[in-house]
């Protein structure tokens, strides 16, 4: 079945069981690797994009049920400039790197919302885990990046 999206600025038509969930569409149909398969649960956040603007696990969704524009790691900048991704660089966050992408998404997400965000609310809005366990960068790539 046909559906129609927005992903990353462009209007795009899939033809895929409306069950699918976005994140196959994003891999598999629109070729946007970026966004990793971790769980397939709602658990790990690999899957993690933006739609409209918020942090949403795609391994979940079903594509019939998205509405609004969709934003991948790839859609974030062209140039890796997202404050988010220049953070991450700059505290060379990742260890092998699987996760990242989900955890730039849910920081650049918490960027967005809350420009000047409690510990609280970074504490609330990571969630997403990472096997190699490397939190204590991630937490300083926050940081970086809300300053
Ligand atoms: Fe989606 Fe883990 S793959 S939350």
């Amino acid at each position: 079945m046909a559906q129609t999206l927005k992903v990353n600025g462009k209007e795009v038509t899939v033809d895929v069981d409306p069950g699918t969930p976005l994140l196959w569409v994003l891999r598999e149909k629109l070729g946007l690797l970026g966004t990793k398969f971790g769980c397939g649960q709602g658990l790990c956040g690999a899957c993690t994009v933006h739609v409209n603007g918020t942090a949403t696990r795609s391994c979940l969704l079903p594509v019939a049920a998205v509405s609004g524009e969709v934003t991948t790691i790839e859609g974030l900048s062209s140039d890796n400039s997202h404050p988010a991704q220049r953070a991450w660089i700059e505290a060379d966050a990742p260890q092998c790197g699987y996760c990242q992408s989900g955890q730039v998404m849910a920081c650049a997400a918490l960027l967005k919302a809350k420009p000047n965000p409690t510990e609280a609310d970074i504490s609330a809005a990571m969630t997403n885990l990472c096997r190699c366990g490397t939190y204590g960068k991630i937490r300083k790539a926050v940081q970086i990046a809300v300053k």
